[in-house]
């Protein structure tokens, strides 16, 4: 047997215990050691039954990701699954931790499953754009029923122990030590002769839903799966749970889990899986740097960024400091604290002490000496040079040695604050996304001096927030921001060929993004992007660029706050607007620009491309580290479709030819300004689908 897994004996009771950190992953030399341990359990006569538990901090949280770009080497997990079922003794799992995926799977081919009160199940394959393939999608419905198994493989989403008792995923929950309780649990199957359970050997319970079940089942979830091909895979395998003998439908099981792996859906969604651990790791920021402590976290500026940052940090433990310079902002700003903490708690995401815990640890201040005994201070106060510069200059006179001072700026040089500060190795751009508290993503910008320190600190910050941190160099709105400029400057030149500002969102969003470019405009303001591709000294000289969101602002339409912008608003519904596509025929007569027809596969096409050659201009800066953090950028921080992979990794997926093609083809109509292909583009697309 493998050192992966190792078989014992605790009096007439075997222990397997597998044994592969950081998450007992079952790759093939873990499966292979299962098998080996249970052929050792059917051999021995002394044990009664088996206990299937892990070391470490999880039970199995699944099938191994990285081995899913290769054929499956046998014993592939399904049968491993059987060798459990038909083991001729009892098996119990002892479950811990995260039971995900394969692991669950592992756990329902026991007999018997018990856990400590804290464990985690789920089948989060629909993540990876995968179907429960180890015999999941036939087990959990003979177990919890048609529909609560599907909405568990649909949703992903884990459930805690006492649902999972509920619906019969485990039959005990062990107080005190795991290994213990498991043996003395199995002990006692034994002495009371507790009949085998062999899940495959149960019928479905199909009484318990109509017979048009599965028919509104797929209406229920058409929206939340467009374009997407796993959901559709769950249902018919449940389907085929049903319908078909067990065998049978296992053998279905097995060929849409193979569909799903070898479809592009699923290499994005595995690419992006990996990207995000990955986005962490920084080349020159070795373990041995230390990361700096932080007790007590100050925000500048109690406006809508400022009051989103304060509740990240207040939800996860922190101590903060609320400081305005404005009696009427820091009110206004500690009162959308309380509501949306109101609102956490009528949700049931937050318990009332935990509300009234965040509350008591925020202080709200109007002057700045009460910062500093701070050990970060997050600015963010106006998009203004000037002013950020003054609060620098205030934050370095009053803040003690070794804090880190961070700016949330979306796009100013963070070189530029910082030099105005006598410790800019100190300063650090954090730029967290809108709103704050919910966007799981933070833009860590390095400055020319920035300490590695700081930077470690950063990224680790991002974790205790529950958020992924990619770090980024300076530039003009760094990655995301600098990358959503051409993006939108394609979307505006399209309404002035023509194209309604509803048709591209339409287009954009039947492709997959959350909103469409002109939606999102409206949701932020017009007149934020027009002040930020003001202050953007290397803007083109252009008269057509980003020309309607001038025209739109000069005529006061700002978006969803003054109830019209490229739409007009009825609360927050946008209904199109017939005066936006005329005012759009009317510029582009005066910059000469013809109407053209242009199809939903251009808008798509163009604006997707146009994504790709700046991310490919921005690697070549060093503005980003890597493709894969450009992508885990759009996917958390601009609602990329997921399972696109991300503008880079959907560039690759198009392919190259096709990108470059359709990049002549704009470079022939509109010059080459914008769309000559750096020529670093193909290194940078073609991203391998492997972990390595
Ligand atoms: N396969 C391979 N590697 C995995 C893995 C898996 N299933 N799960 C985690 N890892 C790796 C991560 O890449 C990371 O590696 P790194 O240290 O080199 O970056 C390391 O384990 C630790 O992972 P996290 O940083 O994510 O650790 P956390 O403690 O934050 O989270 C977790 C732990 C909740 C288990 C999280 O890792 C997770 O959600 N893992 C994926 C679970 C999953 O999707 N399982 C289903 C797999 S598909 C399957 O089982 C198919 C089957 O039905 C046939
Ligand atoms: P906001 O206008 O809502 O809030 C700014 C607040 O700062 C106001 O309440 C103002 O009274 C206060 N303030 C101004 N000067 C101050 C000073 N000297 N001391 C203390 N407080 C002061 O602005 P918003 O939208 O919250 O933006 C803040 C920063 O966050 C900007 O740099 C912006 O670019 C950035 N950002 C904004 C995003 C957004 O979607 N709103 C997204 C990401 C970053």
């Amino acid at each position: 047997m493998n050192n992966l897994v190792t078989y014992a004996r605790d009096g007439g009771i075997a222990v397997i215990t597998i044994d592969n950190p950081p998450v007992n992953a079952l790759g093939h030399a873990t499966r292979l050691g299962i098998c080996e341990a249970l052929e050792q359990f059917a051999a021995d006569h002394d044990a009664q039954a088996a206990v299937l538990i892990c070391a470490g901090r999880t039970f199995c949280a699944g099938a191994d990701i990285s081995e899913f770009n290769a054929p499956p080497e046998d014993p592939w997990l399904p049968a491993v699954v059987q060798k459990i079922e038909d083991a001729p003794k009892r098996v119990v799992a002892a479950i811990h931790g995260t039971v995900l995926g394969g692991g669950l799977e592992l756990a329902l081919g026991c007999h018997f499953r018990c856990a400590v009160a804290s464990a985690k199940f789920g089948f989060p394959e629909i993540t990876l754009g995968l179907l429960p393939g180890a015999s999941g999608t036939q087990r959990l419905p003979r177990l919890a029923g048609i529909e609560k198994a599907l909405d568990l493989m649909i949703s992903g989403k884990p459930m805690d122990a006492a649902q999972a008792r509920q619906i019969h995923i485990i039959d005990e929950i062990v107080e005190g030590d795991l290994r213990r309780g498991a043996i003395g649990y199995a002990s006692r199957i034994v002495a009371e002769r507790a009949p085998v359970r062999r899940i495959s050997k149960m019928s479905v319970d199909r009484t318990a839903v109509p017979p048009d079940f599965f028919d509104r089942y797929r209406e229920r979830i058409a929206r939340q799966s467009r374009n997407q091909i796993a959901q559709e895979q769950i249902v018919r395998c449940v389907e085929a749970a049903v319908q078909l003998p067990y065998r049978q439908a296992l053998k279905l099981e097995g060929r849409l889990f193979e569909k799903c792996k070898k479809s592009v859906q699923s290499r994005a969604l595995r690419h992006l899986f990996f990207a995000e651990r990955e986005a962490g790791k920084v080349p020159d920021l070795g373990r041995e740097v230390a990361t700096r402590e932080i007790r007590k976290v100050a925000v500048i500026g109690a406006g809508t960024m400022g009051s989103g940052i304060a509740m990240c940090f207040l939800n996860a433990g922190w101590p903060v400091v609320l400081v305005e310079s404005d009696r009427v902002g820091l009110d206004r700003g500690v009162a959308a604290i309380r509501k949306n903490f109101e609102t956490a708690v009528q949700k049931g995401r937050m318990s009332r002490d935990e509300h009234e815990s965040c509350m008591n640890r925020l202080i709200g201040s109007l002057d700045y000496a009460d910062i500093g005994d701070a050990d970060l201070v997050v600015e963010a106060v106006f998009e203004d040079m000037k002013v950020k510069k003054q609060v620098f200059a205030k934050l370095d006179a009053l803040c003690r040695p070794g804090a880190i001072l961070a700016t949330n700026t979306s796009t100013l040089d963070v070189d530029e604050i910082a030099a105005v500060t006598s410790r800019p190795r100190d300063v650090i751009g954090l730029h967290f996304f809108a709103p704050a508290n919910v966007m799981p993503l933070i833009e860590i910008v390095r400055g020319g001096k920035t300490a590695t320190d700081v930077i470690a600190t950063a990224l680790a910050l991002a974790r205790r927030l529950r958020k992924i941190g990619t770090l980024v160099r300076v530039c003009f709105g760094f990655v995301a921001n600098r990358m959503f400029i051409p993006y939108i400057r394609e979307a505006q030149l399209m309404i002035l060929e023509g194209a309604a500002p509803e048709r591209i969102d339409q287009a954009m969003v039947e492709w997959g993004m959350a909103m469409g470019p002109n939606a999102v405009l409206d949701l932020s303001g017009l007149d934020v992007f027009h002040r930020f591709l003001g202050a953007w000294k290397d803007r083109p000289h252009d008269p057509s660029f980003c020309r309607m969101l001038t025209v739109l602002c000069e005529r006061g339409r700002l978006g969803q706050k003054t109830g019209a912008g490229f739409y007009n608003y009825d609360g927050r519904n946008a209904v199109p607007d017939p005066e936006v596509a005329a005012v759009a025929a009317r510029e582009a007569a005066a910059l000469g620009i013809r109407p053209r027809r242009i199809t939903d596969r251009e808008i798509v096409r163009r604006l997707t491309v146009s994504l790709a050659l700046e991310g490919a201009r921005v690697l070549d800066e060093g503005i980003a580290l890597r493709s894969g953090d450009i992508d885990v950028i759009f996917a958390n921080g601009f609602g990329f479709p997921r399972y696109r992979g991300g503008p880079m990794f959907y560039a690759g997926s198009v392919g190259l030819a096709r990108i470059e093609a359709a990049a002549a083809r704009y470079r022939k109509r509109y010059g080459d300004r914008y769309w000559t292909p750096p020529e670093s583009l193909a290194r940078h697309t073609l991203r391998p689908l492997t972990k390595s």
